[in-house]
């Protein structure tokens, strides 16, 4: 499979007929609280992350995703796994149900209005959950493709563009008792799981090293890696 460029970034703007509708406005925060997310700031779906995160040079982060758990989050609710954990709590289909769907799709909840259409919730926990909605970074860099700013070198984007690095608060919005699966939820081994970084993106040893679960205080359990061990 060919791995698309910042070239064949700027082929795909060239060639799409809504060049015009791309716009050059500032890209919007994404907040870290969805829920409050200015509404011109939408969720598009991990589909449209992927002609330009699926790259093996700068660490394909779409199929890293395709790989994970995550991606088969909507699809699990229909296993037999599933059935019985749906049938203890009286549920007759997981997959219709918002005790279940809730932490198993991305932008639960929220309004249509803030919902690109196209965006498929069939596909699980995507991107955006971690990430924040990502209609503005999108357009944000067809407009600097657009403008013959894209570049095969590592750009640092704005940081209110899109969230960067999420915190494990995110993470415990889904991995917590409330799920009737739930396994003792550590940060650095999680994480350590689902890494999907981009080895062009300068780093410092302390970067890497540094220790951000709020267990590092009272220590970590035996099985918590820190983020130096994990690289
Ligand atoms: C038009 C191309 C394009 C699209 C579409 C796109 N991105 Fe990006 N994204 C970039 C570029 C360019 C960067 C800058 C980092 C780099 O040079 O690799 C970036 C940076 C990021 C970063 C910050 C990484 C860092 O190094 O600080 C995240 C997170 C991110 N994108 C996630 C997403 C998500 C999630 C989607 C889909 C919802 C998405 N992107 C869609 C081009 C794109
Ligand atoms: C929107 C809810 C949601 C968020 C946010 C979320 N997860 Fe998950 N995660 C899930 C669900 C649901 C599964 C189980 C998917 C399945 O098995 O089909 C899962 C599975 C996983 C797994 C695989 C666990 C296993 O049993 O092997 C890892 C690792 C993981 N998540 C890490 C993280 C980390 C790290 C974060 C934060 C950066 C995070 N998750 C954020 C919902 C979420
Ligand atoms: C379950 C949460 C979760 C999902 C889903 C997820 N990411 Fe991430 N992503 C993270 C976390 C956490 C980090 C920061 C990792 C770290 O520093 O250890 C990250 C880092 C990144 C980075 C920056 C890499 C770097 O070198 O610092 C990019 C780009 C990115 N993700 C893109 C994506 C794209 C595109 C998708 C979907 C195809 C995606 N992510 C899906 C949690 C997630
Ligand atoms: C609070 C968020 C949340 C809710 C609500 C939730 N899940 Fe999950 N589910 C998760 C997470 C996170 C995982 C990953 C394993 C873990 O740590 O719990 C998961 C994993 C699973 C798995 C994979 C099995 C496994 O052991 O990894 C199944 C099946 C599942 N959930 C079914 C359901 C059903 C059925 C419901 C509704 C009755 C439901 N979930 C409600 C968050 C949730």
């Amino acid at each position: 499979m060919k791995a698309l460029t910042r070239t064949s970034i700027t082929g795909a703007v060239l060639a799409c007929a809504c060049l015009t509708s791309l716009g050059l406005r500032p890209a919007q925060a994404s907040g870290q609280d969805k829920g409050a997310a200015p509404a011109a700031n939408k969720y598009i779906g991990a589909d449209k992350c992927k002609s330009c995160h699926g790259a093996a040079e700068s660490g394909d982060q779409y199929g890293h995703w395709k790989g994970m758990k995550h991606a088969k989050a909507f699809e699990t609710l229909a296993s037999e796994d599933s059935k019985k954990l749906a049938a203890a709590k009286g549920i007759a289909d997981a997959q219709k149900s918002d005790d279940c769907v809730k932490c198993h799709v991305t932008a639960f909840g929220v309004p249509e209005a803030q919902i690109k259409k196209g965006f498929d919730r069939a596909q699980g926990v995507q991107c955006e959950s971690c990430h924040g909605p990502g209609e503005q970074h999108m357009k944000a860099r067809f407009a600097a493709a657009a403008k013959g700013n894209a570049s095969q070198d590592y750009v640092q984007v704005p940081a209110d563009e899109i969230i960067a690095a999420p915190k494990m608060a995110v993470c415990v919005e889904c991995h917590n008792e409330r799920s009737p699966s739930y396994k003792e939820f550590c940060y650095h081994e999680f994480n350590a799981e689902i890494r999907h970084l981009n080895p062009k993106k300068p780093r410092t040893t302390i970067d890497i090293g540094a220790c951000t679960c709020p267990k590092c205080a009272s220590g970590c359990p035996e099985s918590c890696k820190t983020l130096a061990e994990i690289k």
